[in-house]
Protein backbone atom coordinates (compact mmCIF):
# COMPACT_ATOMS: atom_id res chain seq x y z
CA UNK A 1 0.00 0.00 0.00
CA UNK A 2 1.44 3.35 -0.97
CA UNK A 3 -1.20 5.49 -1.07
CA UNK A 4 -3.19 7.16 1.98
CA UNK A 5 -6.44 6.76 2.61
CA UNK A 6 -9.17 8.16 3.97
CA UNK A 7 -12.80 7.71 5.49
CA UNK A 8 -15.28 9.76 8.05
CA UNK A 9 -16.79 8.35 11.12
CA UNK A 10 -20.10 10.14 11.12
CA UNK A 11 -22.15 11.18 14.42
CA UNK A 12 -24.80 8.55 14.68
CA UNK A 13 -28.10 10.16 16.53
CA UNK A 14 -30.93 8.13 17.81
CA UNK A 15 -34.60 9.68 16.18
CA UNK A 16 -35.92 7.98 19.27
CA UNK A 17 -34.61 5.60 21.32
CA UNK A 18 -37.16 2.77 23.53
CA UNK A 19 -35.94 0.40 25.90
CA UNK A 20 -38.10 -2.75 25.17
CA UNK A 21 -36.65 -5.41 27.18
CA UNK A 22 -33.56 -6.56 28.89
CA UNK A 23 -31.29 -9.79 28.19
CA UNK A 24 -30.16 -12.46 30.75
CA UNK A 25 -26.44 -10.91 30.24
CA UNK A 26 -27.67 -7.05 31.35
CA UNK A 27 -27.98 -5.77 27.99
CA UNK A 28 -30.61 -3.92 26.89
CA UNK A 29 -32.98 -4.48 24.13
CA UNK A 30 -34.02 -1.59 22.10
CA UNK A 31 -35.93 -0.15 19.20
CA UNK A 32 -34.33 3.32 17.40
CA UNK A 33 -34.48 5.28 14.79
CA UNK A 34 -30.25 5.83 13.64
CA UNK A 35 -29.83 8.51 11.69
CA UNK A 36 -25.82 9.97 10.57
CA UNK A 37 -25.62 13.59 10.58
CA UNK A 38 -23.02 15.30 8.76
CA UNK A 39 -20.48 15.95 11.72
CA UNK A 40 -17.28 13.30 11.49
CA UNK A 41 -14.22 12.39 12.84
CA UNK A 42 -11.70 11.72 10.25
CA UNK A 43 -9.47 8.47 9.65
CA UNK A 44 -6.68 8.24 7.45
CA UNK A 45 -4.53 5.39 6.66
CA UNK A 46 -0.68 5.57 6.68
CA UNK A 47 1.97 3.31 5.30
CA UNK A 48 4.34 2.28 8.22
CA UNK A 49 6.97 0.71 9.18
CA UNK A 50 7.08 -2.39 11.27
CA UNK A 51 6.29 -6.17 11.31
CA UNK A 52 3.72 -7.12 8.54
CA UNK A 53 -0.25 -6.55 10.18
CA UNK A 54 1.01 -3.85 12.84
CA UNK A 55 -1.10 -1.37 13.08
CA UNK A 56 -0.33 2.34 15.05
CA UNK A 57 -2.88 4.34 16.06
CA UNK A 58 -2.31 8.61 16.70
CA UNK A 59 -5.16 10.64 18.03
CA UNK A 60 -5.45 14.32 16.67
CA UNK A 61 -8.17 16.73 17.23
CA UNK A 62 -10.04 19.32 19.60
CA UNK A 63 -11.18 16.13 21.13
CA UNK A 64 -8.02 14.14 21.13
CA UNK A 65 -6.48 15.04 24.31
CA UNK A 66 -6.45 12.42 26.74
CA UNK A 67 -7.54 9.55 24.47
CA UNK A 68 -4.78 6.82 24.81
CA UNK A 69 -3.99 5.42 21.78
CA UNK A 70 -2.13 2.32 23.01
CA UNK A 71 -5.28 1.64 25.79
CA UNK A 72 -6.24 -1.83 25.34
CA UNK A 73 -9.87 -0.61 24.82
CA UNK A 74 -9.21 1.39 22.33
CA UNK A 75 -11.70 0.11 19.93
CA UNK A 76 -9.78 0.98 16.68
CA UNK A 77 -6.77 -0.89 17.51
CA UNK A 78 -9.00 -3.74 18.83
CA UNK A 79 -11.12 -3.45 15.45
CA UNK A 80 -7.26 -4.08 13.55
CA UNK A 81 -6.44 -7.17 16.34
CA UNK A 82 -10.05 -8.97 15.12
CA UNK A 83 -9.92 -8.37 11.49
CA UNK A 84 -6.15 -9.68 11.59
CA UNK A 85 -7.61 -12.57 13.93
CA UNK A 86 -10.23 -13.63 11.25
CA UNK A 87 -7.84 -14.05 8.29
CA UNK A 88 -6.86 -16.84 6.69
CA UNK A 89 -3.59 -18.99 7.82
CA UNK A 90 -0.71 -17.33 5.29
CA UNK A 91 -2.36 -14.23 5.20
CA UNK A 92 -1.25 -12.06 8.24
CA UNK A 93 2.29 -12.29 6.78
CA UNK A 94 1.25 -10.51 3.54
CA UNK A 95 -0.67 -7.45 5.74
CA UNK A 96 1.51 -4.38 5.06
CA UNK A 97 1.97 -2.48 8.51
CA UNK A 98 -0.14 0.83 8.89
CA UNK A 99 -0.11 3.61 10.76
CA UNK A 100 -3.84 5.25 11.77
CA UNK A 101 -4.15 8.80 12.49
CA UNK A 102 -7.91 9.74 14.48
CA UNK A 103 -8.90 13.38 13.95
CA UNK A 104 -11.30 13.38 16.48
CA UNK A 105 -13.37 16.42 15.70
CA UNK A 106 -16.41 14.66 17.80
CA UNK A 107 -16.79 14.82 21.67
CA UNK A 108 -16.13 11.79 23.36
CA UNK A 109 -18.41 9.48 25.68
CA UNK A 110 -21.27 11.48 24.43
CA UNK A 111 -24.12 9.48 22.95
CA UNK A 112 -23.58 9.89 19.60
CA UNK A 113 -21.66 6.45 18.88
CA UNK A 114 -18.16 8.21 18.10
CA UNK A 115 -16.05 5.59 19.48
CA UNK A 116 -18.41 2.92 17.14
CA UNK A 117 -18.10 5.04 14.23
CA UNK A 118 -14.55 5.32 14.48
CA UNK A 119 -14.36 1.65 14.83
CA UNK A 120 -16.43 1.42 11.98
CA UNK A 121 -14.54 3.29 9.64
CA UNK A 122 -11.36 1.67 11.11
CA UNK A 123 -12.68 -1.63 9.57
CA UNK A 124 -14.25 0.11 6.33
CA UNK A 125 -10.53 1.52 5.97
CA UNK A 126 -8.35 -1.70 7.07
CA UNK A 127 -10.26 -3.34 4.32
CA UNK A 128 -9.67 -1.49 1.58
CA UNK A 129 -5.94 -0.88 3.24
CA UNK A 130 -5.45 -5.31 3.69
CA UNK A 131 -7.17 -6.15 0.40
CA UNK A 132 -6.27 -9.95 1.04
CA UNK A 133 -8.35 -10.28 3.42
CA UNK A 134 -11.28 -10.47 1.76
CA UNK A 135 -13.83 -10.53 4.65
CA UNK A 136 -17.36 -10.94 3.19
CA UNK A 137 -20.31 -8.28 4.29
CA UNK A 138 -21.94 -11.04 7.09
CA UNK A 139 -18.19 -11.72 8.74
CA UNK A 140 -17.81 -7.79 8.88
CA UNK A 141 -21.02 -7.20 10.70
CA UNK A 142 -20.37 -10.09 13.48
CA UNK A 143 -17.51 -8.13 13.80
CA UNK A 144 -18.68 -5.12 13.61
CA UNK A 145 -21.21 -6.55 16.52
CA UNK A 146 -18.44 -7.95 18.89
CA UNK A 147 -16.63 -4.60 19.04
CA UNK A 148 -19.90 -3.30 20.35
CA UNK A 149 -23.73 -2.87 20.15
CA UNK A 150 -23.72 -0.08 18.17
CA UNK A 151 -21.17 -0.65 15.75
CA UNK A 152 -22.97 -2.55 13.09
CA UNK A 153 -25.31 0.70 11.97
CA UNK A 154 -21.81 2.74 11.40
CA UNK A 155 -20.24 0.67 9.55
CA UNK A 156 -22.90 1.31 6.51
CA UNK A 157 -23.56 5.18 7.99
CA UNK A 158 -26.92 4.83 6.69
CA UNK A 159 -30.32 5.94 8.63
CA UNK A 160 -31.65 2.29 10.13
CA UNK A 161 -34.02 1.08 12.61
CA UNK A 162 -32.03 -0.67 15.27
CA UNK A 163 -33.31 -3.74 16.92
CA UNK A 164 -31.99 -6.40 19.05
CA UNK A 165 -29.08 -5.07 21.34
CA UNK A 166 -28.32 -2.26 18.35
CA UNK A 167 -27.39 -4.82 16.18
CA UNK A 168 -30.16 -6.10 14.40
CA UNK A 169 -30.89 -4.04 11.55
CA UNK A 170 -34.15 -3.06 9.50
CA UNK A 171 -34.45 -0.23 6.70
CA UNK A 172 -35.21 2.81 7.75
CA UNK A 173 -38.44 5.17 6.63
CA UNK A 174 -37.81 7.25 3.81
CA UNK A 175 -36.82 10.31 5.23
CA UNK A 176 -37.15 13.87 4.35
CA UNK A 177 -34.33 16.13 3.79
CA UNK A 178 -33.83 18.12 7.21
CA UNK A 179 -31.48 20.40 8.78
CA UNK A 180 -30.13 19.11 12.12
CA UNK A 181 -28.17 20.81 15.13
CA UNK A 182 -25.84 18.81 18.03
CA UNK A 183 -25.44 20.13 21.12
CA UNK A 184 -23.18 18.51 24.05
CA UNK A 185 -22.66 20.31 27.49
CA UNK A 186 -19.00 19.35 27.54
CA UNK A 187 -20.02 16.66 30.49
CA UNK A 188 -18.67 12.72 29.65
CA UNK A 189 -21.61 10.74 30.53
CA UNK A 190 -20.72 6.70 30.58
CA UNK A 191 -23.45 4.77 28.99
CA UNK A 192 -23.45 1.88 31.06
CA UNK A 193 -24.16 4.19 34.22
CA UNK A 194 -27.07 5.20 32.44
CA UNK A 195 -28.33 2.08 31.30
CA UNK A 196 -28.21 0.69 35.16
CA UNK A 197 -30.04 3.62 36.90
CA UNK A 198 -32.48 3.84 34.10
CA UNK A 199 -36.32 2.72 35.71
CA UNK A 200 -37.08 -0.76 35.10
CA UNK A 201 -40.01 0.49 32.43
CA UNK A 202 -39.94 -0.79 29.18
CA UNK A 203 -41.79 0.35 25.75
CA UNK A 204 -43.18 -1.54 23.03
CA UNK A 205 -41.45 -1.35 19.73
CA UNK A 206 -42.95 2.34 17.77
CA UNK A 207 -45.40 1.85 15.04
CA UNK A 208 -43.54 3.66 12.27
CA UNK A 209 -45.24 4.79 8.63
CA UNK A 210 -43.14 3.42 5.96
CA UNK A 211 -41.68 7.18 4.97
CA UNK A 212 -42.38 10.48 5.69
CA UNK A 213 -42.98 13.26 3.01
CA UNK A 214 -41.69 16.54 5.30
CA UNK A 215 -40.07 17.45 7.95
CA UNK A 216 -43.87 18.16 9.29
CA UNK A 217 -44.71 15.05 9.01
CA UNK A 218 -41.60 12.87 10.76
CA UNK A 219 -41.51 15.85 13.33
CA UNK A 220 -45.60 15.13 14.29
CA UNK A 221 -44.17 11.32 14.47
CA UNK A 222 -41.32 11.39 16.52
CA UNK A 223 -43.08 13.42 19.33
CA UNK A 224 -45.05 10.64 20.14
CA UNK A 225 -41.78 8.72 20.91
CA UNK A 226 -39.00 9.14 23.72
CA UNK A 227 -35.88 8.75 24.15
CA UNK A 228 -36.18 6.05 27.41
CA UNK A 229 -32.43 7.00 28.65
CA UNK A 230 -33.39 10.65 28.71
CA UNK A 231 -34.48 11.38 32.34
CA UNK A 232 -31.66 8.70 33.89
CA UNK A 233 -28.48 10.46 32.38
CA UNK A 234 -30.37 14.28 33.37
CA UNK A 235 -29.98 12.60 36.59
CA UNK A 236 -26.42 11.87 35.70
CA UNK A 237 -25.60 15.31 34.05
CA UNK A 238 -28.52 18.23 34.83
CA UNK A 239 -26.80 20.18 32.08
CA UNK A 240 -28.58 18.31 29.84
CA UNK A 241 -32.25 19.43 30.55
CA UNK A 242 -30.66 22.94 30.10
CA UNK A 243 -29.30 22.05 26.43
CA UNK A 244 -32.98 20.36 25.85
CA UNK A 245 -34.65 23.84 26.96
CA UNK A 246 -32.15 25.66 25.46
CA UNK A 247 -32.44 23.73 21.72
CA UNK A 248 -36.33 23.92 21.86
CA UNK A 249 -36.38 27.75 22.25
CA UNK A 250 -34.16 27.96 19.45
CA UNK A 251 -35.69 30.14 16.24
CA UNK A 252 -37.05 26.97 13.64
CA UNK A 253 -36.64 23.86 16.19
CA UNK A 254 -39.10 21.08 15.26
CA UNK A 255 -38.05 18.98 17.85
CA UNK A 256 -35.32 18.66 20.50
CA UNK A 257 -34.52 15.48 22.33
CA UNK A 258 -31.13 13.60 23.28
CA UNK A 259 -29.49 11.08 21.03
CA UNK A 260 -28.52 7.71 22.92
CA UNK A 261 -27.28 7.52 26.18
CA UNK A 262 -26.64 11.21 26.11
CA UNK A 263 -25.09 13.79 26.52
CA UNK A 264 -25.17 15.04 23.13
CA UNK A 265 -28.59 16.50 22.74
CA UNK A 266 -30.20 17.30 18.50
CA UNK A 267 -33.07 19.49 17.23
CA UNK A 268 -34.31 19.04 13.61
CA UNK A 269 -35.11 21.63 11.78
CA UNK A 270 -36.47 22.13 8.14
CA UNK A 271 -33.00 22.79 6.20
CA UNK A 272 -29.72 22.21 7.20
CA UNK A 273 -29.38 26.47 6.69
CA UNK A 274 -32.12 27.21 9.02
CA UNK A 275 -30.26 24.72 11.56
CA UNK A 276 -27.42 27.00 10.75
CA UNK A 277 -29.04 29.67 11.54
CA UNK A 278 -30.05 29.20 14.95
CA UNK A 279 -26.54 28.87 16.11
CA UNK A 280 -25.97 32.07 17.22
CA UNK A 281 -29.04 31.17 19.55
CA UNK A 282 -27.90 28.55 20.84
CA UNK A 283 -24.29 28.77 21.62
CA UNK A 284 -22.93 29.03 25.16
CA UNK A 285 -19.12 29.44 26.66
CA UNK A 286 -18.07 25.25 26.94
CA UNK A 287 -20.47 23.77 25.25
CA UNK A 288 -19.96 21.82 21.78
CA UNK A 289 -22.55 23.18 18.80
CA UNK A 290 -22.41 21.88 15.22
CA UNK A 291 -25.37 22.21 12.41
CA UNK A 292 -25.34 21.15 9.20
CA UNK A 293 -27.61 18.50 7.13
CA UNK A 294 -28.09 14.37 7.35
CA UNK A 295 -25.01 12.63 5.81
CA UNK A 296 -25.09 12.58 2.33
CA UNK A 297 -27.30 15.74 2.38
CA UNK A 298 -24.60 17.25 3.00
CA UNK A 299 -22.24 18.03 0.02
CA UNK A 300 -25.14 19.81 -1.89
CA UNK A 301 -26.47 21.35 1.60
CA UNK A 302 -23.52 22.76 3.07
CA UNK A 303 -20.80 24.36 2.61
CA UNK A 304 -19.47 25.22 6.23
CA UNK A 305 -19.38 22.48 9.50
CA UNK A 306 -18.66 23.03 13.09
CA UNK A 307 -19.90 26.37 14.47
CA UNK A 308 -18.71 26.13 17.71
CA UNK A 309 -16.59 24.40 19.56
CA UNK A 310 -15.53 22.48 23.25
O1 LIG B 1 -21.92 -2.42 23.33
P1 LIG B 1 -21.24 -1.28 24.01
O2 LIG B 1 -19.85 -1.61 24.47
O3 LIG B 1 -21.30 -0.01 23.23
O4 LIG B 1 -22.10 -0.98 25.33
C1 LIG B 1 -21.60 -0.25 26.43
C2 LIG B 1 -22.44 -0.56 27.67
O5 LIG B 1 -23.75 -0.02 27.52
C3 LIG B 1 -22.67 -2.01 27.92
O6 LIG B 1 -21.63 -2.56 28.71
C4 LIG B 1 -23.98 -2.02 28.68
O7 LIG B 1 -23.77 -1.68 30.03
C5 LIG B 1 -24.72 -0.87 28.06
N1 LIG B 1 -25.63 -1.28 26.96
C6 LIG B 1 -26.81 -1.95 27.28
N2 LIG B 1 -27.65 -2.32 26.27
C7 LIG B 1 -27.36 -2.02 24.98
C8 LIG B 1 -26.17 -1.35 24.65
C9 LIG B 1 -25.32 -0.99 25.67
O8 LIG B 1 -27.10 -2.21 28.44
N3 LIG B 1 -28.20 -2.39 24.02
Amino acid sequence: MTAILHDSAHAKINLYLHVTGRRPDGYHLLDSLAVFAGAADRLAVHPAEGAPGAVTLEITGPFGAGLVAESDSNLILRAARLLRAAATADVPDRLPPLRIVLDKRLPVASGIGGGSADAAAALRLLLRAWPDLRVPRDRLMVLAAELGADVPVCVEQAAARMGGVGDVLDPAPELPACGMMLVNCGEAVPTPSVFRSRAAVFHPPAALSAGWADVGAMVRDLSALTNDLEDAACAICPAIRTVLQVLAAAPGCRLARMSGSGATCFALFDSAQAARDACVAVERPGWWVWAGGLHGEERSAQTGGTVGRA
